[in-house]
């Protein structure tokens, strides 16, 4: 009898295994506490890359700051990542860097904020943030679009482009798709990704 019911609890173990190892569900308050604060990471992100830009603009036009973008915006990146245990990028439907292309997820939520946006939601505050689950591991995620202005984002994102910018732009993102945007268009979004 004995030797029965050990065998069956060692037959059942793995699935016991699996449950108890199934990650634990986060509640909407800690859900909230997740969303704000990466709410004010994104912050950070997006008001240092506006100051880098601003800062070559003005030191150096905007030939230069194509530079600035294409060092600067990669190295922010990965030092606020650093600082807050987190993954931070940018992302887009377009790219100008194939290196910022999204993944599955960040897709179809580029997608759902085009269709948020065509049924008259203000680009300005379209975010979207979710708990998913994988490989087995728990991550909070979360994605906030990034408006097209008319300055200076269509200098360099625009239909027409100066011809010096063209050249530049040419030379460092051969397959550039980042171009003919209009003020109001989504441009992309920044991203983060955190594990639980
Ligand atoms: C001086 C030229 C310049 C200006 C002005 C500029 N960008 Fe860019 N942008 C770039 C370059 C260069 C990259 C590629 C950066 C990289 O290599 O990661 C880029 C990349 C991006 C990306 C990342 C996704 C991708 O396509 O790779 C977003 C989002 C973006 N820009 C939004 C904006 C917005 C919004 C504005 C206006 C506030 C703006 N940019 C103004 C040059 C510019």
């Amino acid at each position: 009898m004995k030797k029965v019911i050990l065998a069956v609890m060692v037959a059942t173990l793995p699935i016991a295994c699996a449950t108890t190892e199934a990650p634990p569900p986060v509640s909407a308050s800690e859900k909230k506490a997740l969303t704000i604060e990466g709410k004010e990471i994104i912050m950070e992100f997006a008001k240092t890359l506006v100051g880098h830009v601003k800062k070559g603009m003005k030191n150096g036009g905007p030939v230069k700051t194509i530079a600035v973008c294409n060092k600067v915006a990669p190295s922010v990146a990965a030092d606020l990542s650093e600082k807050y245990g987190v993954k931070l990028g940018r992302t887009s439907l377009k790219l100008r860097n194939p290196d910022n292309a999204p993944d599955a997820w960040e897709k179809s939520v580029l997608m759902k904020f085009e269709k948020r946006k065509a049924a008259g939601e203000n680009v300005k505050k379209l975010a979207y943030s979710e708990v998913v689950v994988e490989g087995g591991k728990q991550y909070f995620r979360m994605m906030k679009a990034i408006p097209t202005a008319k300055k200076p984002c269509l200098m360099c994102h625009g239909g027409k482009v100066k011809p010096g910018i063209e050249a530049k732009l040419g030379k460092l993102y051969p397959n550039d798709k980042a171009r003919g945007y209009k003020a109001g268009d989504i441009r992309g979004a920044f991203t983060l990704k955190q594990e639980l």
